[in-house]
């Protein structure tokens, strides 16, 4: 009995709630929902389009002066731009983590910085982006150090990594290394990019 009139409770209670409202204002409720709702869908649409459209070999490797003139090219030279496997690690695979909210930060903060740093000319001639790589390379280095390499990782997995297939050398590298504390980026800098002390060599070659 006590079961029957709860359901008949609640089906007062649905029948008001789809009853048309007295008061006109009420209606607003659920337009205003409707209308949050459709909000936050396109908002959430349109920032991964941004978030999309800011990764893309295009923008990172072009949208800029510096990186357009000075990084780019040096990446093209890499193994990571071409290889026989005909898979090319991004600016953004190696820049940009993929997991949230790092992510987000790294695009608003970073993003920031380098627009900051394009419209203030830092880096806008070979020989002050020469001059600041020590402090930029540093940069990413101890943010690798910090992640273990996190976003080397999203490719290689050295979980996977079939050491007989290795040579020596790199086998027994990747055996000690880490436990030893090492990570991928503490021995496999300039991957992408000539490192500061190659290209303090060239100049002093010159
Ligand atoms: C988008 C995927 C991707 C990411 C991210 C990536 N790599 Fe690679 N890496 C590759 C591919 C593909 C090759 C070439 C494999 C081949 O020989 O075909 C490669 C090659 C290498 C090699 C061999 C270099 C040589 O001269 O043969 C090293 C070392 C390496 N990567 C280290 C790194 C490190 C360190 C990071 C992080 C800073 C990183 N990779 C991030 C895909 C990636
Ligand atoms: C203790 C140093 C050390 C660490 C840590 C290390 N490597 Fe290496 N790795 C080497 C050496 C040495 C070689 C062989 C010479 C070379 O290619 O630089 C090598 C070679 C490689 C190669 C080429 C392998 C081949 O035979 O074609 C890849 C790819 C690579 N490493 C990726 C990584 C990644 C990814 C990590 C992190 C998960 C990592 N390494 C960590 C030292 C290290
Ligand atoms: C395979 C991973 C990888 C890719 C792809 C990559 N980078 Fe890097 N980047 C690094 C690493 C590692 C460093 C730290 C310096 C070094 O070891 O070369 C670095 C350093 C830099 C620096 C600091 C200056 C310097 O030369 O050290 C800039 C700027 C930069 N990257 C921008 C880019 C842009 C733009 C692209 C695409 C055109 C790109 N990177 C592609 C891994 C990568």
């Amino acid at each position: 009995m006590s079961s029957q009139s709860d359901s008949d409770s609640n089906k007062g209670r649905w029948s008001r709630f789809w009853r048309r409202p007295e008061s006109k204002w009420l209606l607003g409720i659920p337009i205003g929902a409707w209308v949050m709702f459709w909000a936050g869908a396109a908002s959430i649409v349109g920032s991964e389009i941004v978030m999309y459209e800011t990764a893309t070999e295009d923008f990172c490797a072009s949208a800029c002066h510096s990186m357009k003139t000075f990084t780019a090219p040096e990446w093209q030279d890499s193994v990571h731009f071409s290889n026989p496997s005909g898979v090319r690690a991004l600016c953004a695979d190696c820049h940009i983590p993929k997991v949230y909210p790092q992510k987000l930060w790294a695009k608003a903060y970073d993003g920031g910085r380098h627009i900051w740093g394009e419209m203030i000319s830092v880096i806008d001639t070979q020989e002050k982006y020469d001059a600041r790589r020590t402090y930029l390379a540093d940069r990413v280095w101890k943010h690798m150090k910090a992640t273990d390499s996190r976003e080397c990782r999203n490719c290689h997995n050295d979980k996977y990594f079939e050491l007989s297939g290795q040579d020596e050398r790199a086998a027994r590298a990747h055996h000690t290394g880490p436990q030893e504390g090492k990570t991928c980026i503490d021995c496999h800098k300039g991957i992408a990019h000539k490192t500061p002390d190659e290209v303090a060599e060239e100049s002093a070659a010159r």
